[in-house]
């Protein structure tokens, strides 16, 4: 088949039983020599991609509704991207931007200054994954305000390097093992309005959550003084893809307004366009004086990016610097990327955005006794499941069955939180493909409620750990 006719392929196609041969051999492999902490929910073992469509070693195509953990909002390969790649590539693949200069760098640092919240003068550093993007927030934090203590959220996943991990509070096996944390946070929970039992309104409820800090944090284990920074993620994403209310974001930039913390928003999900607008934290209208930005910012090419008012970024030469951080073909595919969110892929993921949620919406209807949330923006869009809609207890057996009964059938999903599934599709699919995703979700839903407990893989995870 010629490249153009694969290339019009766009829907699943499972020929083989799952796992097929060649992807059982791949398997066995890697279990034998990578690390055992990966967290495998199901056997894909990807060949090649187009879109919003992975075929497989063994020939089967899958619809692609993960993206890569939220990273390739612009799809598999999509041609502008690989040949941008290939010519920067061509030109230079190397030099180390933190001791040589080179145009790339400065345009992208420009570009974040003007398509990030704020007037105000920025500086970005540029890093390799969203846990060196958060690295370097803490780091800004703890120097521009030579204070020490963070507060951060429950639910919250920030990376797993260990001032990042200090910050991260999703899955106790993230922690066990490691001792004690490197960095002194104190973490709160985050709003989660859906199993609020009380009697006030959502955006009562935000300012309430807010002001834990103020009422329980700054009178009695951290006193505001010594609170370098407050970090939190605009929708929480490994913790279940929750939307906060907007009042709740305003709260934080009031209590850090009034008290020097500086306000970090760690948009390493959520960010670059997934939510329909550019940054999540535009929903609310909060500037935050610290961006962490990684996965969709190039396509897929590993870069982070920290963006940081450039009166707080304003450390001395050799405060933090990193080898690869600002590689050049990074560069240059995260500059594309802008091009093409801007030239129709951010109103696609919106409009998707919304088909998506309206048929999610529909199969809450339908399976009203285990759905207990269908919640989102844009193309970030969760879908909790319990044992009882009376009981509310989250069923975290039936979101993993349901996860592999879509892989079954072709549809790539990955859980989040206790018992959610997340849908973070590349923001190049279309009308057809969101049909069908709805389709084999509820196909799906149904299975994993007569087979649950039965997976056809032994998942690398338990209930802790993920
Ligand atoms: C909000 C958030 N921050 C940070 C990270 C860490 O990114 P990385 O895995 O690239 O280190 C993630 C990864 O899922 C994330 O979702």
């Amino acid at each position: 088949m010629t490249a153009n006719a694969t290339a019009q392929l766009k829907l699943p196609n499972i020929k083989t039983e799952l796992p097929g041969p060649k992807a059982k051999e791949v398997v066995e492999k890697d279990h034998r020599y990578v690390s055992p902490s990966y967290t495998r929910s199901y056997p894909l073992v990807i060949k090649r991609g187009w879109g919003a469509i992975i075929e497989d070693v063994d020939g089967n195509l899958f619809l692609d509704f993960n993206a890569g953990v939220a990273v390739l909002a612009t799809g598999h390969a999509h041609p502008e991207i690989v040949k941008t790649i290939a010519e920067q590539a061509a030109d230079f693949v190397h030099i180390a931007g933190a001791d040589y200069y080179y145009p790339q760098l400065s345009d992208l640092a420009e570009k974040l200054e003007k398509e990030t919240p704020g007037d105000h003068p920025k500086r970005v550093h540029f890093g390799n994954s969203g846990a060196e993007a958060v690295e370097t927030a803490i780091k800004v934090a703890m120097f521009h305000r030579r204070r020490q203590k963070f507060i951060a959220f429950f639910g919250s996943f920030h990376g797993r390097t260990l001032g990042a991990l200090s910050m991260t509070s999703s899955k106790s096996a993230q922690r066990l093992g490691f001792g004690r944390a490197a960095l002194d946070v104190t973490h709160i929970p985050y709003p989660n309005y859906k199993r609020y039992t009380g009697p006030l309104t959502e955006e009562e409820y935000g300012i309430e959550c807010a002001r834990v800090i103020e009422d329980r944090l700054f009178k009695t284990t951290c006193p505001a003084d010594e609170v370098a920074g407050i970090i939190v993620e605009p929708v929480q994403g490994e913790g279940g893809y929750l939307v906060p209310p907007a009042s709740f974001m305003k709260e934080l930039r009031r209590i850090c307004d009034e008290t020097g913390i500086v306000l970090i928003c760690d948009e390493v999900q959520a960010g670059m366009g997934r939510t329909g607008k550019l940054w999540a934290v535009e929903h609310h209208d909060v500037v935050p004086d610290v961006i962490c930005s990684a996965k969709g910012i190039a396509s897929g090419v590993p870069l982070s990016a920290t963006i940081a008012r450039a009166d707080m970024m304003n450390w001395h030469v050799g405060a933090h610097a990193s080898t690869f951080g600002g590689n050049p073909v990074a560069i240059a595919a995260s500059l594309k990327t802008f091009e093409l969110l801007h030239g129709g892929l951010l109103q696609n993921c919106a409009d998707m955005g919304e088909r998506m949620m309206a048929g999610l919406r529909k199969l809450q209807t339908k399976y009203s006794k285990y759905i207990l949330d269908v919640r989102g923006r844009g193309l970030m869009i969760g879908v909790e499941f319990v044992s009882d809609i009376n009981t509310r207890k989250a069923d975290f057996e039936l979101r993993n069955q349901i996860e592999q009964e879509c892989f079954l059938r072709g549809l790539i999903v990955l859980g989040c939180g206790e018992s959610s599934i997340r849908f973070s599709p590349p923001f190049v699919i279309d009308e057809e493909q969101v049909d069908c995703a709805l389709r084999i979700f509820d196909e799906s839903i149904a299975a994993g409620l007569q087979h649950r407990g039965h997976p056809f893989f032994e998942p690398d995870y338990n209930e802790t750990g993920g």
